[in-house]
């Protein structure tokens, strides 16, 4: 190995890898010619060990608990920027000035309403659909709704216009699918409002009276939104990348991202956590009960809420959570005894050796939903309020990859069925 190259030997055949750094001094193998040299492929099921991009927008170092945006750390943007200007920052690799800022929230400010056929699709869906079907069914069909996005080579205009518009509806979209829960009616977007305070009142706000956002509330749905604002190559946001690179139109590679975070696994968990805290709480609130049961192999239990594939010391946004959390809990001056149970299972997991000798410690969805409870959200929001928050990231993700014309993603597999066998006729079939 020299200091740009590998060698990597097979048999008697010896190959040189490339050797590429990042700007954090992180180091891959560049094996993008092996297959092409040797017939050899690499096989790493769930991608535990590989890159699938090099991208400029968002830099985590798991084993230091580092999270930066566009060189950014994530503890300064969750405290001194607004979400708009994060989703500037990540969309465009750069902070906005001030007219920036102001010509990118107007854009936004005047593409708030959907076109009100979507309601029609609403109606279709039957009572209790959970929100994450509706939201990736409802995003999905605004391609029909705007055709020019189908084009498959957009100008940066096109493409911009796309993004704003996206940006625009989707918190008219979700808090529409929060209306339909309840089978209120919808209040329309109003515009004089900013993003945060203009969702919260089509959410909370009812035709019959007016409402008034309370700043508290205000401040930590910005705060929760810029926190899962982007996270690299993670499930969905790579899965917005694959779709996005067969040169599926935004919508559709946005949709399909939503979809991959429904899972429990993925954002799916802030509602897992609380559902398991509840149950926790039925079950008279033994906490080492469900400890026992998340270390039995044979169970299929797992904690909600705790462990992360690349977080393997401490997840930075789940440290400003549980800040966060308490002071909105004190200033809304909310007791809830599902928080006492998280924290005593908190405690109870990090001294626990399975979880330590796992490196197994609460993610960003472990407090995010007593939060998003606290807010008034019901459990079923939560990862659509997830889905809300990432969205800057997906997009930026997706346009980083169709602007460096970066090739479709189409991963090999090594074969492990039946070899060639002749086909056998019914009749002789047993
Ligand atoms: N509870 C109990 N055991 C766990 C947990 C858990 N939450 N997470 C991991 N483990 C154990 C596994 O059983 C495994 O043990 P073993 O080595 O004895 O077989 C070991 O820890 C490693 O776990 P893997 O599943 O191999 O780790 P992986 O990186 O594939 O999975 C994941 C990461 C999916 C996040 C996992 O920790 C998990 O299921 N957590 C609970 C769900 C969750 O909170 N998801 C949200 C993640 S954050 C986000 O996406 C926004």
């Amino acid at each position: 190995m020299s200091e740009n190259n590998a060698i990597l030997k097979i048999g008697e055949e010896e190959l040189s890898i490339p050797i590429i750094t990042g700007s954090e001094n992180e180091h891959a193998l560049d094996i993008s010619k092996l297959r092409g040299s040797t017939g050899y492929v690499t096989l790493d099921v769930g991608f535990k060990n590989t890159g699938s991009t090099k991208s400029a927008i968002t830099y985590l170092d798991g084993e230091q608990g580092i999270l930066r945006h566009r060189g950014y750390s994530i503890e300064d943007l969750a405290s001194k920027a607004s979400y708009l200007e994060v989703t500037y920052l990540l969309i465009n690799g750069k902070l906005p000035n001030q007219a920036e800022l102001d010509t990118f929230d107007h854009d936004i400010r005047m593409h708030t309403l959907v076109n009100t056929d979507m309601e029609n699709i609403f109606h279709s869906f039957p009572t209790g659909s959970h929100p994450m079907g509706q939201l990736m069914c409802l995003v999905s069909s605004l391609s029909a709704f705007y055709p020019g996005s189908l084009n498959t080579h957009p100008t940066p205009e096109r493409q911009l216009k796309t993004i704003t518009r996206l940006l625009a509806k989707m918190p008219t979209i979700c808090a529409m699918i929060y209306k339909k829960k309840w089978g209120h009616p919808l209040v329309y977007p109003n515009n004089s409002l900013d993003y945060v305070s203009n969702f919260l009142n089509m959410t909370f706000g009812q035709v019959t009276m007016n409402y008034e956002t309370d700043p508290v509330v205000a401040d930590a749905m910005n705060k929760l939104l810029i926190l899962h604002a982007d996270h690299e190559q993670n499930c969905s946001a790579s899965t917005v990348r694959l779709v996005g690179s067969s040169h599926a139109n935004l919508y559709s590679s946005i949709a399909a991202g939503i979809a991959a975070l429904w899972g429990p696994l993925h954002g799916g968990a802030n509602q897992q956590v609380i559902e398991m805290l509840e149950k926790i709480k039925a079950d008279g609130g033994n906490v080492q009960k469900f400890i026992d049961k998340a270390k039995d192999k044979n169970d299929t239990f797992r904690l909600m809420g705790f462990g992360h594939r690349v977080y393997k010391n401490f997840d930075p946004r789940a440290r400003i959570i549980k800040k966060s959390c308490d002071e909105v809990l004190a200033k809304l001056g909310i007791h809830d005894p599902i928080l006492d149970i998280a924290k005593e299972l908190e405690e109870a997991a990090l001294n626990d050796p399975y979880f330590a000798e796992r490196k197994l410690y609460p993610n960003v969805d472990f407090y995010s939903g007593i939060i998003y409870r606290a807010l008034g959200f019901p459990t079923e929001m939560f990862t659509v309020l997830f889905a809300l928050g990432r969205l800057p990231g997906w997009m930026a993700q997706w346009k980083e990859m169709r602007t460096e014309g970066q090739p479709i993603g189409r991963p090999r597999q090594i074969y492990t069925g039946e070899p060639a066998r002749d086909f056998i006729p019914m009749k002789m079939r047993s």
